[in-house]
């Protein structure tokens, strides 16, 4: 049975403090040549103003001060243990200046209407309860030609690569996972909720009907992981309607 929001949270809470090391560790340290990918796909030029959702431990956030060092980055995440492990590096760092850490939640974004350039989710939409509303929101929240970025685990489409996967991923993948968490269920709601989650061109889609224009994908290690790339068309097609923000006053940014 699939997991209940909530239930989302507190297993994201139980498994913060060994997170990085069990994503690192099971994706044969692949994971974070994707987040470089994303990274690589922001808009070009000038200072950005970036806002990572489903942060987590900061290690998409962090990656974009690296690589674009005049950005502004606003990392947020409703799960507080995640991003008291995400606010240690940065302190580390030495990036409080550059970035920041807030809690909140993806279907209700503290953040003012059209102020991001990009916004930014990995492996994070998959887990949101309410995909449609968090679209909007992020559509919500970019400038007229912003753009979202979003990572998500796939699977291959070559037959005899998706074969070979589905057996790491549906059979070796959860125990190796549950014991590198310590928990009982973690990884086996990963492989549940990836098989759950739409197939690439009708995520796509999703995307087009939150009012995103045209969507790019580039499938990465043979299609293990999609990059969906969507930008906000520079004026807004004639009818569309772009939801107004609800938050105004608890703006965190
Ligand atoms: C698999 S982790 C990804 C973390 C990070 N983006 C990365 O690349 O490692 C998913 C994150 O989504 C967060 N999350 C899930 N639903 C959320 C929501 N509705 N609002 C904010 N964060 C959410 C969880 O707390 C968790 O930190």
């Amino acid at each position: 049975m699939p997991l209940l929001d909530g239930q989302v949270r507190r297993m994201f809470e139980e498994v913060a403090f060994s997170y990085d090391l069990q994503n690192s560790v099971l994706s044969l340290r692949r994971d974070s040549a994707w987040r470089r990918a994303l990274a690589d796909r922001l808009p070009p030029g000038r200072p950005l103003r970036v806002l990572d959702v489903a942060a987590g431990t900061a290690e998409v956030a962090l990656e974009i001060c690296r690589r674009r060092p005049l950005a502004q980055v606003l990392g947020l995440d409703y799960s507080p243990s995640m991003l008291a492990v995400g606010r240690g590096k940065l302190l580390s760092q030495g990036l409080a200046g550059r970035l920041s850490l807030c809690l909140g939640d993806a279907r209700r974004l503290p953040v003012r209407d059209t102020c991001m350039d990009a916004v930014s989710i990995a492996f994070g939409i998959r887990n949101v309860d309410d995909r449609a509303t968090a679209l909007a929101e992020f559509r919500r929240v970019l400038r007229p030609g912003g753009r979202a970025l979003v990572l998500e685990f796939s699977l291959p489409e070559a037959s005899v690569p998706r074969r070979l996967y589905r057996l790491y991923f549906e059979h070796v993948l959860p125990p190796l996972g549950n014991f590198l968490s310590r928990s009982d269920y973690a990884y086996d709601y990963l492989v549940e909720s990836v098989l759950a989650f739409p197939k690439p061109e009708a995520f796509a889609q999703e995307l087009t009907r939150a009012g995103f224009g045209p969507v790019s994908r580039t499938p990465l290690s043979l299609g293990i992981v999609q990059l969906y790339e969507a930008n906000v068309p520079n004026r807004p097609a004639q009818g569309a309607a772009v939801r107004s923000s609800s938050s105004e006053g608890v703006s965190c940014w």
